[in-house]
């Protein structure tokens, strides 16, 4: 027998039984991103290379480590690690900085990062988010964290923890390099190999490590302080303070997690991610922040700017498994032809209905209705002969006669 070629490690297939959940997931990211005013925007998968090393930083792990590169036509083209690069290319290259502000777009789709597998992690994984265009103000900021909220609270998902944190502006926040560098100077040795690498790349990434002894490190009271401390400057801090007040009018529960530094290189003033309880070690299902220089560093008119994306696979493990979906009715008959006419009929009348191919003997015919639908539309000589159906209620077992026009309103 021929090899059996297995699906890559790092992805899935999304079964039929599954769908449920995903086009509940897609229906109400349309519903409540469109009813706040967001558009769908849908990018390419892949996208030149620099896009990403220029967008997303080529300090970050993703840049480094992550990404599906390939070359085609001597050109260097990757599989989106993620799409906010994407969606500020979309939106320098198609001049929307010239439609009234605020620009709101939204989307969802596959994302890819070479990344360890483990729960919650994976090489393709799908992200919805939105990317808000054009408002330094934090009443942005509050209405991207609680249209993530309002989301997540639609799928059903409550046990969340808000967690926000401000990075100030490139200016505090080299005032905040400097000193975190200095602090931990007496302990450079003992950081961990990568965290030597940030400590001269990109020293706030220095926060986010998570091996145990980096992490001992940074609960030392001497770097306790200065990572506790306040560094952001008055203009950011009034920013942040601002966006804290946003929060609790809209009774959004959210804490402060000064170690909440991000991944990508973009953002500046807020970020924030929200946790789930219910997750292992990879919590996170929703991250974001803003970018104030983004479009501008890549070519566009200088637009401030803020989003998330939610992981979708986490949301779906999360989600309440629906029970199966069962058809309105299974048609039992054992003539084949009036079978057929009678499936049609209902299909044409939008019932969810299926019926025996094979010509199997009636009783198990009646076996497989009770296995998979509501109702059993049975179909017998009689029956036909009367222009009639005899309609069994599977759950109850009471059975009508009943004729066909009154048959749509029985199942
Ligand atoms: P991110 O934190 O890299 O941010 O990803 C956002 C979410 O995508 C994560 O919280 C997680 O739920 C999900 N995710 C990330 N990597 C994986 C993976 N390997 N497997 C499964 N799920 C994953 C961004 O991507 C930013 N673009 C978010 C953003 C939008 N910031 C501003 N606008």
């Amino acid at each position: 027998m021929a090899n059996i070629i297995k699906v890559q490690k790092g992805t899935k297939d999304i079964l039929p039984q599954e769908m449920g959940l995903w086009y509940k997931m897609e229906d109400e990211a349309r519903r409540i991103f469109s009813n706040a005013g967001y558009g769908e925007l849908r990018t390419p998968i892949f996208e030149a290379t620099e896009l990403f090393a220029r967008g997303v930083g080529d300090t970050t792990d993703i840049v480094n480590k992550e990404m599906y590169t390939f070359e085609k036509s001597e050109r260097s083209l990757t599989l989106r690690p993620e799409n906010t690069a994407g969606v500020v290319r979309a939106f320098i290259e198609n001049g929307m900085h010239r439609l009234s502000a605020p620009v709101k777009l939204w989307y969802k789709g596959p994302m890819f990062r070479y990344e360890r597998p483990q729960a919650g992690r994976q090489r393709q994984f799908h992200q919805v988010g939105v990317e808000m265009f054009g408002v330094k103000d934090a009443t942005a900021d509050a209405e991207v964290i609680e249209l993530a909220v309002s989301y997540l609270n639609a799928l059903g998902l409550n046990d969340l923890e808000v967690e926000i944190n401000s990075l100030g502006c490139p200016e505090c926040r080299e005032n905040f390099k400097s000193k975190l560098k200095e602090v931990l100077k007496p302990y450079f040795n003992e950081l961990c190999e990568d965290c030597q690498v940030r400590y001269e790349k990109n020293p706030l990434r220095l926060l986010d490590c998570k091996v145990e002894s980096c992490k001992a490190i940074f609960e030392k009271p001497e770097v306790k302080e200065v990572i506790q401390g306040d560094f952001i400057c008055e203009e950011c801090a009034n920013h942040f303070e601002e966006l804290k007040s946003y929060l609790d009018v809209l009774g959004i529960k959210y804490s402060v997690n000064k170690l909440l530094v991000r991944g990508l290189d973009y953002y500046n003033r807020t970020v924030f991610e929200i946790k789930s309880n219910n997750l292992g070690s990879q919590n996170a299902v929703c991250g974001g922040g803003r970018y104030d220089s983004l479009v501008k560093n890549l070519g566009g008119e200088d637009t401030p700017a803020i989003g998330f994306a939610m992981g979708m696979e986490r949301l779906y493990s999360l989600m309440q498994k629906p029970e199966d979906d069962k058809l309105d009715a299974y048609v039992v008959s054992t003539d084949k032809i009036e079978a057929l006419k009678l499936v049609k009929y209902l299909r044409d009348n939008n019932k969810k209905v299926d019926f025996d191919f094979a010509g199997k003997k009636f009783t198990k015919q009646m076996e497989k209705a009770s296995k998979v639908a509501n109702y059993a539309v049975i179909l017998g000589e009689d029956e036909i002969k009367n222009g009639a159906v005899s309609v069994k209620n599977l759950s109850t077992s009471e059975q009508v006669i009943v004729s066909q026009s009154e048959l749509l309103s029985k199942i």
